[in-house]
């Protein structure tokens, strides 16, 4: 795994080699965002079968459970995660032997990570048809390369507009606390060359105040049918983009979909508070000031103007069927 705490001062892997290390890494976030987390889960899944000492086929399922339950608990809103986990525990089911149940779920978990590459490229072909030559648009946290297996989502978008020729200009929100915007996002288009501009979450308003953004696009970690949700922040975009009559675009792939739940019903990750009284490793609060950490935040579905996924462009209350 690319260890996304490090970026973008270093580019460095790391080894992950049990269930517990992975969960160690999705909790702290070096590895992130829905996409990614998916096929992470599966991965789990993997190393909790070929590193278990069991010969019997139904105690190593039940230790999978166990495992699936372990990795989904890390981040209870980002539903890719238990997603994932879910395909590679089904993938497991109905193997006789210890052998096949690995196999199993070796393969799905690679064919989680293959899909992903090709369904962010055909959100990204399908997307570019939203965006305009001389378009400047507004992306929230990382929805990118990084987030993804490859590719991105929401800068899939971006990055398929690029390759048709068109001309776009990117502004990266920071994303407060952990800024993912800042440390990955602005370095992920700048290694492409796509010209992105940094600002504080909080400008954002005034950029569009004064016509400067032209369409918002971000990514997603659960869309129920009346609620989107993604890195706190994205609301008050929302907000802010029905109020100047900008078009905000959400890019996710179908397993993003939570359409059995609404809003009220899901937690939204609360972070340790210290992310918020520090930035890295500089204390920026009084030490001991109480600070409150959600990690994402909903927007209602009518401020989101279409969502684009690998089964086309929805335009809500318009949904995707998902099974
Ligand atoms: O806390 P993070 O960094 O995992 O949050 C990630 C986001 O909010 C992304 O926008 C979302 O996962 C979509 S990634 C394609």
């Amino acid at each position: 795994l690319i260890d996304q705490t490090k970026l973008p001062a270093e580019l460095i892997t790391i080894k992950v080699k049990t269930v517990q290390q992975l969960r160690e890494a999705i909790v702290s976030l070096k590895v992130r965002g829905a996409p990614l987390l998916g096929a992470a889960g599966a991965y789990g899944c993997a190393l909790a079968a070929f590193g278990s000492t069991f010969d019997d086929p139904e105690m190593l399922l039940e230790e999978l459970d166990l495992a699936g339950d372990s990795l989904r608990s890390a981040r209870p809103t980002a539903v890719n995660l238990s997603w994932g986990v879910r395909r590679a525990l089904s993938a497991a089911k109905g193997h006789n032997s210890v052998h096949a149940i690995r196999e199993a779920v070796l393969e799905e978990a690679k064919r989680i990570a293959e899909e992903d590459v090709a369904i962010n490229r055909t959100i990204g072909r399908l997307g570019s048809r939203l965006i305009e030559s001389g378009d400047r648009i507004l992306t929230h946290c990382n929805a990118g390369r990084l987030a993804c297996v490859d590719y991105g989502t929401a800068l899939g978008v971006i990055r398929s507009a690029v390759e048709e020729g068109k001309k776009v200009s990117v502004y990266a929100c920071e994303t407060r606390p952990l800024f993912q915007g800042s440390r990955l996002t602005s370095w992920e288009l700048s290694e492409d060359g796509i010209p992105v501009t940094l600002i504080c979450d909080s400008a954002s308003g005034l950029l569009m105040r004064r016509g400067m953004v032209d369409k918002v696009i971000v990514g997603a970690d659960r869309i129920t049918r009346d609620a989107v949700f993604n890195k706190v922040g994205t609301y008050t975009h929302a907000v802010l983009a029905r109020a100047h009559k900008i078009p905000f675009y959400v890019a996710a792939p179908i397993s993003t979909f939570d359409l059995e739940h609404v809003e009220r019903e899901v937690k939204i990750e609360e972070r340790d508070p210290d992310e918020v009284r520090r930035a890295g490793d500089l204390t920026i609060s009084p030490p001991f000031v109480r600070a409150y950490n959600p990690a994402f935040d909903a927007t209602p579905m009518e401020l989101v103007t279409a969502i684009i996924t690998e089964e086309g462009i929805f335009r809500p209350p318009e949904m995707p069927r998902v099974l």
